[in-house]
């Protein structure tokens, strides 16, 4: 199922590229070997998404993003179980499935609509579950969400601080609620295990904002770039739509191997580590990986990296997505949810008549993630 008319992964690689100082670049870890062995090993401590302004906080105040060792290995499996293929079929894809159909329904009915904001909106409405935050309003909770996420360009925090107004307000509204609906009623949810291992208030809203940007701001960008291979390539788009579940989960995941949504991973080395193919890494030294070179190294993509094949075997091993979710403890917990949400919204989005962008997709590079961010993408249809 190789495509050969595909676009080659250019999209973002620019961006991604300008973006990043050129010293990163040239240090950057690039084959997939190398970056598997740093982000399993051991002796490396979580360096990305505003690490350093976190430096001063005590472990329990951080997210489950900023953890090592023990506590985060507790943390993780706390909420493991929200996570599996299990919990995907039988809680979210329901979600999912209602909510896409309800979306893809109003494209149909509007014409000329935002795909990126209701991308974003669907994507609270999973994440939301996941976590425990209860809704009436979906268009709301989402503007809420949404303006907790700091777009200041200078900035290496993903989220806005708490003294911020629309940070104050999201729990107000959202969190706070939650938080009691479930001190006398525990559910199956992020914020009810966090509650049973006795967290804060304080803890669970930096939780639950941190959500913001690892699952949902990620699960937009993601179904914004399909859509846009698919547009620009009918051939690509006719083989998604014809294919089954598996094969249409691969074409997802080959989208994402060319463009990463998370561009570079960050580690600071705890001991001396000895990357095949790098050499001995002395304790202390910041590493970048550059997800774009690991997902593109030949050794493991086989020929032609640069083309979008759905048979390729590592993308159709359930998990392995080549680097775009990680890999070791951090790996992405929400893999494989991110690809079923993108999945089944393509699925109703992709048939639509003459589905095509009446404004090309316009992109910014979001530095704390280190990830490129659709600020506009407007489609229509037939
Ligand atoms: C397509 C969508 C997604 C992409 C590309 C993505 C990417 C990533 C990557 C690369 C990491 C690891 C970062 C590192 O090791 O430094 C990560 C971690 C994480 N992701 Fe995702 N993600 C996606 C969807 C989701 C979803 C849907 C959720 C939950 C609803 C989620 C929740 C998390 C959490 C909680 C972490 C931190 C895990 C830890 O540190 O142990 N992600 N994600």
């Amino acid at each position: 199922m190789q495509n050969r008319n595909s676009p080659p992964g250019r999209k973002t690689a620019g961006l991604a590229t300008q973006t990043t100082s050129p010293a990163k670049l040239a240090g950057a870890i690039k084959t997939f070997a190398a970056a598997s062995s740093l982000l399993r090993s051991p002796d490396v401590l979580q360096s990305g998404a505003g690490v350093s302004e976190n430096q001063q906080v005590d472990d329990d105040r951080m997210t489950l993003f900023h953890l090592d060792g023990e506590k985060h290995r507790k943390r993780r499996a706390a909420v493991a179980p929200f996570f599996t293929l299990r919990a995907i079929k039988s809680r979210y894809e329901p979600i999912m499935e209602t909510t896409a159909n309800r979306i893809v329904a109003g494209i149909a009915a509007e014409k000329n609509v935002r795909l990126d904001k209701l991308a974003f909106q669907y994507s609270v409405a999973v994440a939301a579950e996941v976590l425990g935050l209860d809704h009436s309003d979906l268009p709301a909770i989402t503007r809420r969400i949404e303006d907790t996420i700091n777009t200041d360009p200078t900035s290496n925090r993903p989220v806005k601080p708490e003294s911020d107004e629309a940070v104050r307000k999201f729990f107000e509204h959202d969190v706070l609620p939650a938080i009691d609906a479930r001190r006398s009623d525990r559910r199956e949810d992020v914020i009810s295990r966090m509650l049973d291992a006795g967290a804060s208030d304080d803890l669970i809203h930096t939780e639950v904002r941190s959500y913001a940007f690892a699952g949902m701001v990620t699960t937009r960008e993601l179904i914004v770039m399909c859509t846009w291979y698919m547009i620009d390539n009918p051939e690509l788009a006719d083989q998604f739509r014809s294919a089954g579940q598996q094969d249409q989960l691969a074409i997802v995941d080959e989208v994402l191997r060319l463009e990463p949504i998370v561009g570079y991973i960050r580690r600071t080395a705890a001991a001396d580590i000895d990357l095949p193919g790098h050499g001995l890494v002395p304790a202390g030294t910041s590493l970048t990986i550059d997800v774009r070179k690991a997902n593109t190294d030949e050794a493991v993509t086989g020929p032609c990296p640069h083309l979008i094949d759905a048979h390729r075997v590592a993308s159709r091993t359930p998990g392995s997505s080549y680097m775009s979710f990680g890999d070791g403890p951090h790996r992405c917990p929400g893999a494989q949810l991110g690809l079923a949400e993108a999945r089944v919204f393509l699925d109703r989005l992709l048939r639509l008549p003459n589905l095509r962008f009446t404004k090309e997709p316009k992109m910014a590079w979001f530095k704390p993630i280190a990830s490129y961010v659709f600020l506009e993408a407007e489609l229509t249809c037939d």
